[in-house]
């Protein structure tokens, strides 16, 4: 830790602990490894500013290695209030000199505060998980734009509010999407939120997931993921869905589809990954079943109506970290809240593998040089990642399990270019 590092983190006597976990992590991540060796010897971001605004977790910290391997500066925020680990962040400012901006369980105000804090360091780059600091410079400090070479964005969410600002013409420079890189949300959203959604369930409360009623609202990504691990340990899986051709697919990978006003009075649990608002609400609350537990793991908490639940029940009770109960006012009927319905995932567990961040983040790194070689060249807008870059971190995944495929034959690649052979 240099003199000028700066930060604001629970406790710094907490570095070795987290130090132990990040070099854990990285040991899947060969692919992340292997961008950083390349960084390390080639320098592609020297003197880069970036502000990163991620979950700030051991494998988020292995991103931030490889982005300093490739001379950038760069300042951490976390991107949800209940979603840092301490010791990470300790480790990243003790070990590695790094300013981060992280307390697990921040308020909102300390949130958005950090996130001013980092757009004063008046980044090139924002690498954002969720657009909180990009709306935030478009809000609040337009003065930085000028200097901003691009944004990458990690989750949906963000992308979804990235269209919105690039349709209401604010979006004045590029931002890559690196969620829709398929080899970001085929397997982090998926396979990732899939396994630690169910980990945080299990963390928090212990609950045998076999026999029980889950019911997944949202056949996304996540959702799959989620339903998919679910039916696996043993639970009928029940479906909510707005969209017709997701419902089919839902309904085809063998689950039962329901509207949430017929879903609410059969579910034990009730999982959100929607990305949308108050997707569970007051009618619905009012339906459970006496010790129904509720939970997100979409980006923002807003997929639970709180406000409502609130009003409705007796103060909670908190019966073990990250379990609070309500009592409705009028039934008696008492609803079981994780996390305070932030992503249950981060809040309860330690997020998704390091194994499908070794992706995420590879696609995360590429993007920040992509951005550098092409600065000045892209037009404002969302862009995503060149097909080459996907193929190529899939070929070293593999590479990485030991694993080879098949190459296409001359013949073969002259049969898929041609229209004139048929049978
Ligand atoms: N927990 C994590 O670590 C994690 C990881 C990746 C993404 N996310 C977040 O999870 C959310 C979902 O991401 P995704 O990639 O699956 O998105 P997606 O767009 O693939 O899926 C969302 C689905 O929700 C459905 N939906 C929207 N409103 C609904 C409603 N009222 N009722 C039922 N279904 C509704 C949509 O039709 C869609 O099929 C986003 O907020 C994303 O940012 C969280």
């Amino acid at each position: 830790m240099s003199k000028e590092t700066s930060y604001d983190i629970k406790d710094i006597r907490l570095a070795e602990a987290g130090r132990k976990r990040i070099e854990w992590a990285e040991r899947e991540m060969p692919v992340l490894r292997l961008i950083r060796e390349k960084f390390n010897s080639e320098k592609p971001l020297l003197n880069t500013k970036i502000v990163a605004c991620a979950h700030v977790t051991s494998e988020t910290a292995n991103l931030v290695r490889a982005l300093q391997s490739g001379g950038a500066e760069t300042v951490l925020i976390a991107s949800n209030p209940l979603s840092t680990q301490d010791d990470v962040a300790a480790a990243l400012v003790k070990e590695w000199g790094v300013s981060v901006y992280a307390i697990k369980g921040e308020s909102t105000e300390t949130y958005n505060r950090h996130v001013r804090n980092a757009l004063n360091f008046a980044p090139q780059i924002i690498i954002d998980d969720g657009s909180d600091v990009v709306a935030t410079l478009i809000k609040e400090r337009r003065d930085l734009i000028p200097a901003i070479i691009g944004s990458t964005e990690e989750t949906t969410t963000g992308i979804v509010r990235l269209h919105s600002m690039e349709r209401a013409g604010v979006l004045t420079f590029p931002s890559i999407a690196v969620n829709d890189a398929q080899t970001k949300h085929f397997f982090d959203n998926r396979y990732g939120t899939g396994q630690s959604t169910l980990d945080g369930i299990i963390r928090a409360t212990n609950i045998l997931l076999a026999g029980r009623t889950v019911v997944v609202l949202g056949y996304g990504w996540c959702g799959k993921g989620v339903a998919m691990r679910a039916r696996g340990m043993g639970a009928n899986i029940v479906v909510t869905e707005v969209n017709p051709i997701k419902a089919v697919e839902a309904v085809m990978d063998g689950f039962r589809v329901l509207p949430i006003a017929a879903a609410s009075s059969l579910g034990d649990i009730f999982i959100t990954v929607t990305g949308n608002r108050h997707v569970i609400d007051e009618q619905h609350f009012e339906l459970m079943k006496d010790g129904a537990i509720v939970c997100n793991s979409g980006h923002f908490d807003l997929e639970l109506n709180l406000d409502a639940l609130r009003q409705m029940s007796a103060p909670p009770v908190n019966l073990r970290p990250f379990v609070e109960e309500y009592t409705l006012n009028e039934r008696k009927n008492r609803v079981i809240v994780l996390g305070e319905g932030r992503l249950i995932n981060l809040a309860a567990a330690e997020g998704h593998p390091a194994s499908v961040m070794d992706m995420s983040f590879a696609n995360q790194a590429l993007s920040v040089e992509y951005l550098i070689n092409m600065k000045g060249t892209l037009a404002p807008g969302v862009h995503t990642l060149p097909q080459e870059v996907d193929t190529e971190i899939a070929s070293l995944k593999l590479r990485s399990f030991g694993m080879d495929i098949d190459v296409l034959t001359a013949e073969q690649t002259e049969y898929l270019s041609s229209w004139e052979m048929g049978t």
